[in-house]
């Protein structure tokens, strides 16, 4: 059986993202979100609440888990018995940081290979931040993420500025 784990912080999961796991799904029997806390980034959801938007966001897709983790990505796919970290490369811009990010995990764990996708290019230009800046001035976002998201999004930044 071929296991996926495609890790992120996810904060909110965007249709960019859907994108890349409904894709890794024609390679992998079974793919596992791996959601992040990522305290660095200081997310705006909790990271329970950001695993529950995955789940809504991918409530459609068989053969997906989703978990939040701790720790070493690599230790985390070990204990899954995955073969490949899931990445997706939207632009040339995201291939350093991934670069460095694949060759640091595979020191760390020779045994896992990093697998990189392309999203359609119609999400190629997407991240979490630029979607909660459009909700955060009141642009629509039907077109970003799952209608779940977007109603989470919304409560969270009225109840932060009301
Ligand atoms: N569509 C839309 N947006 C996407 C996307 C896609 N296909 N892929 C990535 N993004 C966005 C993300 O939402 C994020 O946006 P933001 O910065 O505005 O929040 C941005 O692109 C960067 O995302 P990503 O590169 O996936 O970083 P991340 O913060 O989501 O995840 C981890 C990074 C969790 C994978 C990494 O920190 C990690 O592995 N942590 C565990 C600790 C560890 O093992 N460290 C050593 C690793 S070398």
């Amino acid at each position: 059986m071929r296991i996926g784990v495609y890790p992120g912080t996810f904060d909110p999961i965007t249709y960019g993202h859907t994108d890349i796991i409904a894709r890794s799904l024609q390679i992998f029997d079974t793919v596992i979100v791996a959601v992040a806390p990522n305290p660095s980034k200081r997310p705006l959801f909790d990271l329970a609440h950001r695993v529950k938007m995955v789940k809504h966001a991918t409530r459609g897709l068989q053969r997906v888990r989703v978990e939040p983790f701790n720790g070493l990505l690599v230790h985390h796919a070990r204990k899954r018995k995955a073969q490949a970290v899931i990445r997706g490369l939207r632009a040339t811009s995201d291939f350093e940081y991934e670069f460095q990010m694949t060759l640091v995990n595979r020191k760390l764990d020779r045994s896992i290979e990093t697998v990189f996708l392309v999203p359609s290019q119609e999400y190629s230009y997407l991240t979490s931040s630029i979607i909660k800046e459009v909700a955060s001035l009141g642009g629509p976002l039907d077109d970003f993420v799952h209608p779940y998201v977007a109603t989470q999004l919304i409560q969270k930044l009225r109840r932060q500025h009301p």
